[in-house]
């Protein structure tokens, strides 16, 4: 239904792609693994055409429709409601309706044997094909349906779409997606901005879909739900594998014993007979066998293991540390335009202290640590401790960095007391080597961004962090990594996650 030939990508010394070949069918269920910045959105851009590549690489059925949600969104919506802007999802439906209508009449108007019909049946068939399973006539049940599962209220369908939050809008370009119901859905990171009540209802949705998907995530517990079949991009390569993605670990790591079995047999062969070639060469009676075994390791094709993706390093530098009590919140409250966020916020962190913050969507955690970062107003009284340093994630790297400064500006701007030669340095822990420091932000995928904000925390020591959703973007190892800095890291943390296994090895509270 949609194929890809000998695609081939290379940015600066870096491949994305070599000779990448595979195939899509109907009702194939694709979970694409690979470690940040192995190319998977860019695959997925690939796939729906927003990307372009040479003509023949990517070859569709003309009824075979894609629809794509990318992993950021930085869209200007205007002051459409939110039940029309979701309802223009069917804008495409009803525009093929009226073709084939218009095509039917057409038709009519021809005798038979008029060449004019061969072009306008297969028209017909096409939209027919495009129609299948649609349904214009029970809109809004459907528009619903969608939105009130992926955590809307019947009160948000009036409000202008304008006045939702970032993670809102992603769930509402989300559910335009599933309307259109197309043949091919391409998801870039669909659960990071859901609840579990919404994360429920998309794994029932996906499971009872009828057309193929490929869905990149980081959850694996999701994947494994919903997925039938594995892609992993490495190092330029992609491999597919059968089954969800706990199977894929488990064949990939046979396949990598086998292939590491084979290696070592082929290495005692050759050691074997090199000894042996060594030992024998002046003997004129064994003169036979040395050739032999000479022209046989001539000839062998000697086997190599794969390379292994490489993963960040790096820890939380210590600064000078702040007083015993590090921070404490007296009746913290927040309204935006009349509709209270929270109030009466009160409690207190000392030195060493690690909170996890949690809690529904809208329930106010950015707004809460935006506060104490500073960058947002509220009623009460927030008293930080002595000595208090304080650095900030935010949740929208996208947003937050400069996407036309480069990466080693980026972080060269904000770090104290170092050389460009030790940003550079410190930017090779993150995996970004040579001239890749000097990428634009702007191309850097959804993890690169986050190794970005994380290397401009290193740089500026604090000994209170506040982080929120750390652990977005990032892959296995690196959430791996990252959490291992913060168990180790000896300031104040707080952190808004929903990622429970991550944050329960290091947080002694919860708000
Ligand atoms: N225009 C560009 N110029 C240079 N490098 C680019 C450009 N566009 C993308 N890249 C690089 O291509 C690589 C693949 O990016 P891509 O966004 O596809 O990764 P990804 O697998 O989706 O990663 P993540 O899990 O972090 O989202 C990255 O190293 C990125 O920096
Ligand atoms: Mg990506």
């Amino acid at each position: 239904m949609l194929s890809i030939t000998d695609l081939n990508l290379q940015y600066g010394s870096k491949y994305i792609f070599r000779d990448v070949s595979v195939q899509i069918h109907t009702g194939d269920r694709v979970g694409l693994a690979g470690v940040n910045g192995s190319g998977k959105s860019t695959l997925l851009r690939i796939m729906c055409g927003e990307q372009d590549v040479d003509p023949g690489i990517v070859n569709r059925a003309a009824w075979f429709t894609v629809a794509y949600l990318p992993q950021e969104v930085s869209v200007d919506l205007g002051d459409r409601s939110l039940y029309a802007e979701a309802e223009s999802a069917f804008d495409e439906v009803i525009a093929r309706q009226e073709e084939l209508e218009r095509v039917s009449e057409d038709l009519a108007l021809f005798d038979a044997g008029d060449p004019a019909i061969e072009g306008l049946l297969v028209r017909q068939g096409d939209l027919q094909h495009l129609l299948e399973g649609s349904d214009i006539f029970r809109i809004r049940p459907q528009v619903e349906r969608v939105l009130f599962g992926l955590g809307f209220c019947a009160a948000d369908l009036d409000r202008e779409v304008r006045s939702f939050s970032g993670g809102w809008i992603m769930r509402l370009l989300l559910a335009k997606l599933l309307l259109k119901r197309p043949a091919l859905l391409l998801l870039d990171e669909p659960t990071n901005h859901l609840d579990l009540d919404s994360l429920t209802w998309l794994e029932e949705f996906l499971l009872g879909y009828q057309g193929s998907m490929v869905i990149i995530s980081h959850d694996r517990a999701f994947l494994d739900r919903v997925t039938s079949t594995t892609w992993e991009l490495s190092l330029g390569r992609l491999s597919v594998f059968r089954g969800n993605y706990s199977h894929y670990l488990v064949e990939k790591a046979q396949r990598l014993e086998l292939e590491r079995a084979a290696y070592d047999n082929q290495q005692a062969m050759i050691r074997q007979s090199e000894r042996f070639i060594t030992r024998f060469r002046a003997k004129s009676t064994k003169a036979k066998q040395v050739q032999s075994r000479v022209k046989q390791l001539d000839k062998l094709e000697r086997l190599e293991l794969s390379e292994t993706d490489r993963t960040i390093r790096f820890t939380f530098p210590p600064a000078a540390p702040s007083g015993r009590d590090v921070l404490h919140l007296d009746k913290v409250g927040k309204q935006y335009q009349g509709r209270t966020v929270f109030d009466d916020v009160t409690f207190s962190l000392q030195r060493g202290d690690k909170l996890a913050v949690v809690g529904v969507n809208g329930a106010g955690k950015t707004t809460l640590l935006k506060i104490l970062a500073g960058m947002v107003e509220a009623e009460g009284t927030i008293k930080l401790g002595h000595n208090v340093i304080l650095s900030y994630f935010g949740q929208h790297q996208a947003q937050e960095l400069a996407g036309d400064l480069t990466i080693v500006d980026t972080v060269y701007h904000t770090a104290v007391d170092m050389t460009i030669t030790q940003v550079r340095s410190l930017l090779g822990a993150f995996l970004f080597s040579g001239d890749e420091v000097e990428k634009q932000v702007r191309v850097l995928s959804g993890g690169e961004k986050s190794w970005v904000a994380l290397a401009k925390m290193l740089v500026r020591p604090a000994n209170l962090m506040l982080l929120d959703e750390p652990t977005n973007h990032l892959d296995m190892s690196s959430q791996e990594i990252l959490q291992e800095a913060m168990a180790q890291y000896e300031g104040t943390i707080i952190v808004v996650s929903h990622n429970r296994f991550f944050v329960n090895s290091f947080v002694n509270k919860v708000l």
